[in-house]
């Protein structure tokens, strides 16, 4: 700024104070650094009711500085022009040193050159401050003008406010950037993770296959059959996490429907029915929820319609509690007498079940017919 009069320095002391505290909130919100830059040359102009000023970022592999926004500069400066950033610049001075650079008569310096930059825009006063945060020095904001006048204390003091601003936005900007990219690759790798255990369960599914087709034993085969089923039944809720948009949560009536539909394969002419309510539940319960509507679904398919055909039902519903429902039912020839889930001691099956229900932090009750109607009942975090 230019000497000026008291009541009018004090005028424009206390406007820089409210541009000062303006860009203060404008910082902490930013989250993106170019456009934050440009804010903070366009107002630092407005303060130091300078002609130019213009922030540059120190490039270390070819020891210069970039002017990476600014005011008042010719088309293709920002963005392009470079200055040098050896001792002999104001800002390169200002950079290396640390400490703030005022010029009053850049064509009368014997610290400094004027660099070309400056001196194709008749630049006469410069002032630089250094922006720099724990990361290291990031660069330089620089106000020029091409007018008379004097540059001072107050002139820095305003100055560095925006460049501390400045630089704890770029360090809060960049240790967010870094943390989006290390939840990116977290992402990625529990992606991949599901991905290839799909695959290696397929490879276990078809070993199981082939031992199915190498025994003559009815029992042997059928438990095999079984077994093939079941990792074939974890392969498929595998199948499903890594394709989630939130690999953290799953949505029940997508996740209920895409495993009917998978199980819908195996029922042959029975009809299978889902219908699942959208909402939330973590992804760690897809695993022992989708084994659970496996063996369910299997055991209709089985002994629900002997010899004959009927609907078999998947649903998935909120209750008043908060709490979710997963019932599994038919219309078939109903449970046999004094079926007692917890009791089936001698089947797999029944066992695999009331385990599934425990890990899934559910009340498993059996609801009575006509036909079978199992109903898992989840406490309302689920
Ligand atoms: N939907 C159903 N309708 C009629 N009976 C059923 C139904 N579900 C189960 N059962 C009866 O309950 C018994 C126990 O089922 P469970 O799943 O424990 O054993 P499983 O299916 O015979 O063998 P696995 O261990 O291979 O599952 C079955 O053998 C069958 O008699
Ligand atoms: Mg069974």
């Amino acid at each position: 700024m230019t000497e000026t009069a008291a009541p009018e320095a004090l005028e424009l002391r206390l406007r820089q104070q409210v541009l000062l505290s303006e860009f203060g909130v404008e910082a902490l919100r930013a989250s993106a650094l170019m456009p934050l830059l440009q804010r903070a040359t366009e107002m630092c102009a407005e303060g130091m009711q300078a002609q130019f000023c213009k922030a540059l970022e120190y490039q270390p592999s070819q020891d210069l500085l970039l002017v990476c926004a600014g005011v008042g500069w010719g088309p293709d400066c920002v963005g392009r022009a470079t200055i040098g950033a050896d001792l002999a610049s104001p800002a390169g001075f200002a950079l290396k040193t640390g400490r703030p650079v005022i010029s009053n008569h850049l064509e009368n310096e014997t610290r400094f050159r004027t660099p070309t930059l400056m001196a194709e825009h008749g630049v006469r006063r410069a002032i630089n401050v250094l922006i720099s945060n724990r990361d290291g020095h990031y660069g330089v904001l620089e106000v020029d003008d091409t007018r008379e006048g004097v540059f001072g204390e107050a002139d820095i003091a305003f100055m560095q406010g925006f460049a501390n601003l400045l630089g704890s936005a770029i360090e809060r900007l960049r240790s967010e950037a870094q943390l989006r990219i290390a939840l990116e690759r977290q992402d990625l790798l529990t992606r991949e993770m599901s991905h290839r255990i799909k695959n290696s369960l397929a490879v276990v599914a078809g070993l199981l296959a082939l031992q199915v087709r190498g025994t003559d034993n009815a029992d042997v085969r059928n438990a095999l059959a079984d077994a093939r089923a079941r990792v074939e039944a974890v392969a498929q809720v595998h199948d499903q996490l890594w394709r989630l948009p939130d690999i953290t949560r799953i949505d029940v009536a997508d996740f209920l429907g895409a495993l009917c539909g998978k199980l819908a394969e195996s029922a042959g002419a029975h009809a299978l029915r889902c219908r699942a309510e959208a909402r939330e539940m973590p992804a760690d319960l897809a695993i022992p929820l989708g084994l659970f509507v496996n063996e369910l679904v299997t055991n209709a398919i089985k002994y629900a319609y002997p010899g004959g055909q009927g609907e078999i039902r998947v649903e998935a519903f909120s209750r008043d509690d908060g709490g979710l429902t997963v019932a599994v039912s038919d219309d078939g020839v109903g449970l046999p007498e004094g079926f007692d889930p917890t009791k089936a001691r001698t089947s797999l099956g029944m066992r695999v079940v009331t385990n599934l229900a425990r890990q899934l932090d559910g009340a498993l009750v059996v609801v009575p017919g006509p036909g079978a109607r199992f109903e898992l009942r989840m406490a309302a975090q689920a």
